[in-house]
């Protein structure tokens, strides 16, 4: 059955001339049937330099939302367009407006983990794989605003020299894994590194051995000579650590760390969304044209 729907999927891809790009976080089906899995950053990337006609996007709307600023002409297929982000619902256009006549001269970096219309409100955008090149690219700006994760921000301030201003947002995913729960793994697991995300809250990433994006995780754990890990990360990211490393071991920091925006897309979605060319995600013109300015700063930094 599985097989079949996976059969049906890949001729009607190559039919409509489309790409799966599908994040690290995904079920283990759907990123087993993309052409590319990755982080924030990867995606972008790719995103930005795909030839196909239709790009189909499993993952959350941020995600497919940066993938159509960079690809007006071409048709952005969200599989299941409820999947979003609580983070990057945590501010608005009007809210960045605010701390821009608050803030007149600080250049504002924003997490792509937000909306469209935020990104169009800011100077640049970052991942969590590149924030600290970012925020360093105001070489002029001795203090930088950084919005929406509270938790990157202080992260980055830790690796910057600037000062960095920040907005409270959070994921309630990685903000709720607590030191304890890490604690109790170090102490099952000795001989285990502890890889952590930086969304993750001060107290948590001051016990890792590494803070890192999910592909630099995944980077990390297939060129280490270490045999095992505790991931401080959503769970998912499991699955293409295990296919890589049969014989490491990979412990999860805390089974609460699922996201259930990252689960919604299953193979009959996607299957669905190849036939129909439906749910499309596009940005109004105005808004897309200065996201894109923040976006594309960030692809030409990194
Ligand atoms: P990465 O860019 O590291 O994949 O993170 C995206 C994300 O949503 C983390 O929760
Ligand atoms: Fe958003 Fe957190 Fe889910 Fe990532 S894990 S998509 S930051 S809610």
């Amino acid at each position: 059955m599985t097989q079949d729907l996976v059969q049906q999927i890949e001729e009607l891809k190559s039919r409509r001339r489309a790409v799966i790009l599908a994040h690290n976080y995904q079920p283990p089906e759907i990123q087993d049937i993309a052409d590319m899995t990755g982080d924030s950053l990867e995606l972008s990337r790719k995103a930005a330099m795909t030839d196909a006609s239709v790009i189909v996007f499993c993952g959350v709307a941020f995600m497919a939302e940066t993938a159509a600023i960079l690809n007006p002409e071409k048709t952005v297929l969200l599989p299941r367009p409820e999947a979003g982000c609580p983070m990057a619902d945590m501010i608005t256009a009007e809210d960045m407006r605010r701390i821009r006549a608050e803030h007149p001269d600080v250049p504002i970096v924003t997490y792509v983990n937000s909306t469209a219309a935020v990104k169009a409100e800011s100077d640049a955008c970052c991942t969590s794989a590149n924030s600290i090149r970012v925020v360093s690219s105001f070489s002029d700006a001795a203090t930088v605003y950084m919005a929406p994760d509270q938790n990157l921000a202080k992260f980055t301030a830790l690796h910057s020299s600037k000062r960095i201003l920040h907005w409270n947002g959070y994921c309630p995913f990685h903000h709720a894994l607590q030191p304890e729960e890490v604690l109790v793994q170090k102490r099952a697991h000795p001989e285990s590194l502890f890889l952590a995300h930086p969304e993750c809250r001060p107290e948590v990433l001051s016990l890792a051995d590494q803070v890192m994006s999910t592909s630099g995780m995944l980077r990390f754990v297939n060129e280490s000579s270490h045999g095992s890990f505790i991931i401080g990360t959503e769970i998912g990211i499991l699955h293409p650590m295990r296919q890589a490393n049969p014989d490491k071991a990979f412990y999860p920091a805390s089974m609460k760390m699922l996201c259930p925006h990252m689960k919604k897309i299953s193979l009959d979605d996607v299957l669905r969304s190849l036939e129909t060319l439906e749910p499309r995600i596009s940005v109004p013109e105005d808004i897309r044209v200065r996201a894109l300015g923040a976006v594309e700063r960030m692809l030409q930094i990194s």
